[in-house]
């Protein structure tokens, strides 16, 4: 029996991922690619929709993939390439595109966050389009299920209408995916201001916790964290986000469960937990961070094992295409 397929993936959108990327996607790539075959793809075409320099967007790629490796996504067993390396994906997403719905694609929250906080002017149609070329990456790999943060839901929605459309215009066609969002660690948020999920993007650095930063600047991050004025470590989300989001990093970086934490905490004070949780994040990244600029120091030799994995994603990536062409009517070239 072959395993079911997997497929997730992340933007290169900056010169290092976060700890919500970490906690929310990463630790669950890891776990389950023993079971399924697995595809992670960086997402450069993604990444387009902001603005970058071409330069440092190369970069950003390279580090985004080195940090998959350095995080325990293994390349000989996991499919770890770069999305625009398999030319599928830009090529079906016009397909998929041609079945999506003006309205539906702009029911897309994160679309709407995205062009209110750009302006019209500054919105590309790519940025509105973006949900259908991550139908496509999804699709073309007919993966069963798709480990997702919470903030990838209603793309994975997107993805499923648009297969069970197809299938039913065109006959089956795509397996139709499954999200995996991990409840109690679907959104990490910011330490500065623990209502707003943590974001390559924040508009501050202090309240993002970077897996390539240097262990002192991490640490004196989590002893920065905003909380408030109780003094007890105690979980409660409405009334103390902060202390909250600090015990779901706490304990998911050690694989505890949040009441032996703030057992372990109780009667002791904010400094004290801080500190503990500074401890963990530190010991848990600095081997990461390590092992990620090693893969960095070789970027020939990194370049290679993406351009091997291209070469896998793509075999199953154009089979699909060539279905779906067919499918659809286009005229086999003789
Ligand atoms: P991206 O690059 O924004 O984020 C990558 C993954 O990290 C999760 N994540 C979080 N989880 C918990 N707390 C947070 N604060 C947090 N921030 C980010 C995201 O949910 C995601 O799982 N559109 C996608 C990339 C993509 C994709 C795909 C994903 C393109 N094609 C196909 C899956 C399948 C994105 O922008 O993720």
């Amino acid at each position: 029996m072959s395993k079911p397929r997997l497929y997730s993936g992340m933007q290169p959108s900056a010169d290092s991922l976060q700890i919500g990327n970490y906690i929310g996607a990463l630790m669950q790539w890891r776990d389950l690619q023993e079971a399924y075959d697995a595809f992670f793809s960086v997402v450069d075409l993604h990444a387009l929709t902001q603005p970058n320099d071409p330069a440092e967007l190369r970069e950003k790629t390279r580090r985004t993939a080195a940090q998959y490796i350095a995080a325990g996504i293994e390349p000989s067993k996991s499919t770890l390439y770069v999305q625009s390396h398999v030319p599928a994906h830009a090529e079906l997403s016009w397909i998929l595109s041609t079945i999506t719905g003006f309205g539906e694609a702009g029911r897309m929250t994160q679309f709407k966050d995205k062009s209110q906080r750009y302006g019209a002017d500054a919105t590309s149609v790519g940025l509105f389009t973006y949900p259908v070329l991550m139908a496509a990456d999804i699709l073309l790999y007919q993966a069963d299920i798709v480990p997702v943060g919470d903030d990838q839901k209603q793309h994975v929605e997107l993805t499923r209408d648009l297969a069970e459309r197809f299938n039913s215009r065109y006959g089956t066609t795509f397996t139709v995916p499954m999200p995996v969002i991990q409840q109690d660690t679907a959104r990490i948020y910011d330490l500065q201001n623990p209502t707003a999920k943590m974001s390559k993007s924040a508009e501050s650095d202090a309240g993002v916790l970077w897996l390539l930063d240097d262990p002192a600047v991490s640490a004196k991050k989590v002893m920065r964290a905003v909380t408030d004025s109780e003094g007890s470590v105690r979980y409660d989300r409405e009334e103390k986000p902060g202390v909250s989001n600090l015990l779901v990093i706490y304990a998911a970086l050690t694989g505890r469960q949040i009441p032996s934490i703030e057992d372990e905490y109780a009667g002791r004070g904010y400094g004290d937990f801080k500190k503990g949780l500074a401890e963990v994040v530190v010991a848990e990244f600095g081997p990461v961070r390590e092992r990620a600029l090693a893969l960095l120091s070789d970027p020939a030799e990194l370049d290679r094992v993406l351009a091997a994995n291209a070469a896998r994603a793509e075999a199953v990536a154009t089979r699909t295409l060539a279905d779906v062409y067919d499918r659809v009517g286009l005229l086999r070239r003789a």
